[in-house]
């Protein structure tokens, strides 16, 4: 996490994105809401690519929450053959450019094929730099939470970990993103402002852009007006905005 004193950076080294709004999208057009999604992986590539092209180090897509799973079997079914077909056809692609996958979320609840195809992804791009690109699937916040929670509390009970010693920083590793820093600008397209169990911790400084845009639609001029509403922002991480800028 940037210390109080550092100014904002034009350029947001985080971007985490809700892509909201595919289901809209298709019905507009008079199509099934599972277009929507296919024509939502056209605006994935163009983030991805934009992300690398403005030197943003890591971005974090949401494409699959925890509460997804309660969607028509036929959506959820379309979803995860989508996720799996995606992989298969883009990752030597992101490869060349430099991106390491990573997917975040409860594998457990995934088909054979789903986690097999993204530990297979992971592998293929582990020595990248350039961007590290994290997938949510099957993910959720409170989980999340939960897990990380779990794990610390079984450390305590078998003696790994004294409680004193567990402080923010010891806490914040066990969460999926743990070796990433948290997230310096949200974007959520499709019209709602609300954050849906994303990244409850790793969101509490976080700089939130809404925009209408619905998700098959957002493209590189969407991306850099929201990069340009960040660099607009006084990032104060509870101090003053005259500490703020007296520390510059
Ligand atoms: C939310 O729109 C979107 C999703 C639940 C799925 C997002 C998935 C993709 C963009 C497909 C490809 C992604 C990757 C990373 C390969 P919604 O269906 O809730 O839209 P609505 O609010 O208009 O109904």
């Amino acid at each position: 996490m940037p210390t109080p004193q550092e100014p904002a950076a034009a350029v947001p080294r985080h971007v985490a994105v809700i892509m909201d709004g595919n289901g809209r999208w298709a019905q507009r057009r008079h199509l099934p809401r599972t277009a929507g999604h296919r024509a939502g992986i056209k605006a994935v590539r163009a983030t991805v690519e934009h992300s690398v092209r403005r030197g943003v180090g890591a971005l974090t897509l949401f494409a699959f929450s925890s509460e997804n799973w309660r969607r028509p079997a036929d959506e959820v079914d379309v979803l995860m053959k989508l996720f799996v077909e995606v992989l298969g056809r883009e990752v030597d692609e992101l490869a060349e450019k430099g991106v390491r996958l990573r997917f975040i979320g409860d594998r457990s609840a995934l088909g054979t094929r789903s986690v097999e195809g993204m530990a297979a992804a992971e592998e293929r791009t582990a020595g990248n730099e350039r961007l590290l690109l994290n997938v949510a699937v099957s993910y959720g916040g409170r989980w999340d939470l939960l897990t990380a929670a779990r794990r610390m509390a079984e450390k305590v009970r078998d003696g790994a970990l004294d409680l004193d010693a567990l402080d923010e920083a010891a806490f914040g590793r066990e969460l999926q993103l743990g070796d990433c820093p948290d997230p310096d600008l949200f974007i959520r397209t499709g019209g709602e402002h609300r954050i849906s169990n994303f990244l409850l911790w790793n969101l509490a400084y976080t700089e939130l852009y809404f925009c209408d845009t619905l998700w098959p639609d957002f493209d590189a001029a969407d991306y850099d007006a929201a990069i340009e509403c960040f660099a607009r922002r006084e990032r104060r991480f509870g101090l003053t905005s005259g500490q703020v800028r007296g520390a510059r």
